[in-house]
């Protein structure tokens, strides 16, 4: 193979990526973002890299989630504060209920650009460009709109810079400080799981009085005061990419700065294509998307590819199968793995393989669906003696009305009170901390099924 490098992408097949029709003005875009720092450093990609290493082992558990497509004109504090929030209460439950670490990435600072089933739509009549994610155009459905203008990633790159400055405040500044635990809850999550939120709670800030009683809670005040957080997006503007790709110092190697880890979509994962050159030759973790038409011999060929030297942590393959598909695809891919001796982290997308068109015409998720791919998605594991590494949501704290069901029961007709997502639909927060719960009782059982069969 020739040596990489963070162009060459260039020279392969492209797909799901805008034609500039300003080549001057993409030019001077990729010179100006070149010139910027990065939004993240190597070593923070090498630790995320080593903390999913213990979730391939099931000695930690990825919770990965945020907006399928974060929004230009949603950009706010708010929006920022209660995904991460939500976050931190799904990553107690399931610390709290599993006993692991929970490895915390958030779909944000950066999931901009959006693969879309056709190049076009039809809207009122008109036939249009479709919207491609704010970092391309715009999702008004004028012709106007819809041309795909570079110097959105510009405004791309700002908001994911302010995103992930609030991040990093949030996490280190005291508001994700253990002893909190209490005022991450959202004042319209109120439910049984809400309360049974609370009720942990509860215990968690008794064990904290204990703690300090005791003596013991100096050693651990930094464990306790801060939480990792990492950011991750879909590598799939690949000049966006490019710009933002750096040299680390310390190893040579090179990083992708636009976030801790990039993920490769269900519909870029041609093993000849740009998109997989273009990940394939940085030190971050990447994620595969796997979805029912991955075949065993392309995962075979992408797993060499994209973790050659079968690194720990590496590698995160996404299954994203649909409720009911589970069992007819993930077995196979799982013996591809199997038979290479790869190293990956299994995490399931209950999300991505359950979108339909609900009777009031809006594209919703019903969350049964999403309920039993996860619990297919267990089931398989355990089956197959493998290990369930980690969830990928799409998720948001606000109280949206964008899947159907969950405790508040959201029906179809309840979709167009508070449908924002400028793509796909997500789960509410309290859709979301229902879903933690049972994540945390599958992983709860799990863990004493091993320690029954250690005795
Ligand atoms: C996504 O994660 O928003 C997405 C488009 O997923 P997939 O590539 O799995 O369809
Ligand atoms: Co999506």
């Amino acid at each position: 193979m020739t040596e990489w490098q963070k162009s060459n992408w260039r020279n392969k097949p492209r797909i799901q990526m805008p034609d500039y029709p300003d080549a001057a003005a993409l030019t001077s875009v990729e010179a100006q973002l070149s010139k910027y720092p990065p939004l993240v450093f190597a070593g923070e990609a090498r630790k995320l890299k080593k903390a999913l290493g213990a979730a391939s082992r099931g000695e930690a558990f990825l919770l990965q989630g945020g907006d399928c497509a974060e929004a230009f004109d949603q950009f706010s504090a708010n929006a920022i504060r209660d995904t991460f929030k939500v976050m931190l209460q799904m990553a107690m439950v399931l610390t709290y209920g599993a006993k692991v670490p929970v490895v915390k990435v958030g779909r944000m600072a950066g999931q901009f650009a959006k693969p879309r089933s056709a190049p076009t739509e039809v809207v009122n009549g008109l036939e249009l460009p479709s919207y491609r994610g704010d970092i391309i155009n715009e999702l008004e459905p004028t012709l106007e709109a819809r041309i795909p203008r570079p110097e959105k990633m510009l405004q791309a790159y700002l908001q994911a810079a302010a995103t992930l400055n609030l991040l990093r405040a949030f996490s280190t500044g005291g508001y994700a400080d253990v002893h909190q635990v209490h005022s991450w809850t959202l004042g319209f999550t109120e439910s049984e799981k809400a309360s049974r939120f609370r009720d942990m709670a509860a215990r968690i800030s008794d064990t904290l009085d204990f703690m300090k009683a005791a003596g013991l809670d100096s050693a651990a005040r930094h464990e306790l005061q801060t939480v990792d957080f990492y950011t991750s997006h879909e590598a799939l503007l690949l000049e966006y990419e490019e710009a933002l790709c750096r040299n680390d110092s310390t190893s040579g190697k090179w990083l992708a700065g636009s976030g801790h880890m990039i993920w490769i979509g269900d519909r870029t994962r041609q093993p000849d294509g740009a998109h997989v050159e273009f990940c394939r030759g940085v030190l971050n973790p990447i994620g595969l998307k796997c979805g029912p038409t991955t075949t065993a011999d392309d995962l075979k060929v992408l797993m060499k590819k994209l973790n050659p030297e079968n690194e720990a942590g590496k590698l995160t393959l996404i299954a994203r199968f649909g409720a009911g598909k589970v069992g007819e695809h993930l077995p196979r891919l799982v013996k591809a793995v199997r038979e290479e001796g790869a190293n990956v982290v299994w995490v399931c997308d209950p999300m991505h393989g359950n979108t339909i068109k609900s009777s009031s015409g809006y594209k919703t998720r019903p969350f049964d669906s999403v309920l039993r791919e996860v619990r297919e998605f267990f089931g398989v594991h355990k089956a197959e003696g493998t290990i369930p590494g980690g969830v990928h949501f799409e998720m948001t704290g606000q109280d949206v009305t964008e899947c159907t069901g969950g405790v508040h029961a959201v029906s179809d007709e309840d979709l167009s009170d508070r449908y924002h997502t400028a793509c796909d639909p997500r789960l509410n927060a309290s859709q979301s901390l229902e879903l933690a719960f049972l994540v945390a009782e599958e992983l709860s059982n799990l863990r004493l099924e091993r320690q029954a069969a250690a005795v």
